[in-house]
């Protein structure tokens, strides 16, 4: 098998070559007014193409932006996390900041504004990377010194009180993860340690008013997976019973009760909350994960609502959609409270396909395909499709309240806009298109069309100016 057969970053994850500044770009459409900030998203795009095992989640950080004000779209960017290696390999010093553990960081999952920063972030106790406004590495950071290990990929804001909270899990903590709280001038002001077996990989977790609902599920840390040169360690493991827990909000880790379900994998949550004592979590589950050191689900991840009910000590599943979907977003105002809609992107093709049947991502197939952004309501049971053109692929869509000065209660819950990149088969470039979320399925609000492609990755959002 040649080293290109091999490559996961084929087709829509295919790398871009080059760091690209474009000022004035392009609208059809009409930008709305609202939109004062940057568009940004992380995701792998690997420098090294003679990489003789690349593994899609492990490729360098490259974050993509725009940045609209005014109406207009005033430039767009992308720039790869400048690690010691890619900062090595473009002739440039290394970035100064803490190391964790001696540890660098190539950021490649997420980007968020918070305190005023740029942050790149990643999992299993690599650093965040700071990034300047126009996305260039600041380096390594650690809020301040307050940070006691690594960060997480996933993090969700309380909008009742700005504080930023994350799960952390580090492939050197075997037996714990940690909750933190990052209060909303940048400083870590809790951090809980729970008590687990295995070194559990932790993704992502969910956020109620009452709890931190935690996700101990049977992908660890594997020594045997290592020592087969599996480039991320990480193992279905039949002997870890799977488990969610519920951490009390002000609570310490001796206070965690949890609650064993059958055996599954959750990357994502789109949301949580309390209804009266039960809490009630949305997910995309999968059957499992990294059989075999496979990057297959077992199955297409579906939708699912559970309901963990403490009285009775059960979690009762239910799937609400069997089509495969991933990267779950609702409106962030309602983090952690009820919600009547979800947004996802339809991974039919992209994310079952083409992980299906080998770690390596051989059989991926070209983005020959339509992509689809699906919304739920999930008061009537309604689901709504937009679907791109034949040969587009789209990502995660990320929801924008048209008024965010409004607290939820006062807002209609998807009066806002849906946004995401989409890569345009007919100029071979991204588009960053906005579609009324009222109107879903409808043509876009705007577009805006980039000069390159975004390829395929995984999590950003939209920062506005004065967060
Ligand atoms: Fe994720």
């Amino acid at each position: 098998m040649t080293s290109l057969e091999k490559n996961p970053f084929r087709g829509g994850y295919a790398p871009v070559t080059e760091e690209i500044t474009a000022f004035d770009l392009p609208v059809t459409g009409r930008l709305p007014e609202i939109l004062n900030g940057r568009f940004l998203r992380n995701g792998p795009n690997p420098l090294d193409l003679d990489e003789p095992s690349p593994h899609l989640f492990l490729g360098n950080g490259m974050v993509h932006g725009v940045r609209i004000r005014d109406g207009r779209a005033e430039w767009y960017r992308n720039r790869w996390i400048r690690s010691d290696a890619v900062a090595a390999a473009l002739g440039e010093e290394p970035r100064p900041g803490p190391r964790f553990d001696g540890l660098d960081s190539n950021a490649n999952t997420h980007v968020i504004g918070h305190a005023g920063k740029t942050l790149a972030m990643v999992e299993s106790g690599l650093p965040i990377q700071e990034l300047t406004y126009e996305l260039d590495t600041v380096g390594r950071y650690d809020f301040d010194g307050t940070l006691p290990g690594g960060f997480a990929a996933h993090s969700t804001v309380d909008p009742h009180t700005g504080d930023l909270h994350a799960v952390a899990y580090y492939f050197g903590w075997p037996d714990r993860i940690q909750h933190l709280v990052v209060n909303p001038a940048g400083r870590v002001e809790c951090a809980v340690d729970i008590a687990v077996k295995d070194g559990p990989m932790v993704h992502d977790f969910a956020l109620t008013g009452k709890y931190v609902v935690l996700y101990d599920l049977p992908v660890t840390y594997s020594t045997a997976a290592l020592e087969a040169g599996v480039r991320l360690p990480y193992a279905w493991n039949e002997a870890h019973p799977a488990r969610v827990g519920l951490l009390p909000r002000d609570g310490g880790g001796e206070d965690v009760r949890w609650f064993d379900i059958d055996p599954c994998w959750v990357f994502h949550t789109l949301n949580g909350y309390d209804d009266g004592d039960r809490v009630v979590i949305y997910v995309v589950a999968y059957d499992s994960l990294f059989v075999d050191a496979r990057l297959d689900g077992g199955g297409p991840p579906g939708l699912e609502r559970w309901v963990i009910d403490p009285a009775s000590g059960s979690v009762k599943r239910e799937r609400l959609d069997d089509r495969a979907q991933e990267f779950p977003r609702i409106d962030p105002r309602r983090a952690g409270m009820p919600h009547r809609y979800g947004y996802t992107v339809d991974t039919e093709e992209l994310l079952v396909q083409l992980p299906r049947g080998a770690q390596d991502l051989s059989e991926l197939p070209p983005p020959a395909f339509g992509a689809a952004l699906l919304k739920y309501d999930f008061r009537t049971g309604n689901r709504e499709e937009h679907l791109f053109p034949r040969g587009s692929y789209a990502s995660e869509p990320v929801f924008v309240p048209a008024d965010p000065s409004a607290e939820a209660a006062e807002s209609v819950e998807d009066d806002g806009y849906v946004m995401t990149y989409v890569h345009n088969p007919d100029r071979n470039a991204a588009d960053l298109v906005i579609l009324s979320a009222q109107d879903f399925a409808g043509g876009p609000v705007a577009t805006v069309h980039l000069p390159a492609r975004v390829p395929l990755g995984f999590h950003g959002g939209f920062v506005f100016d004065e967060s």
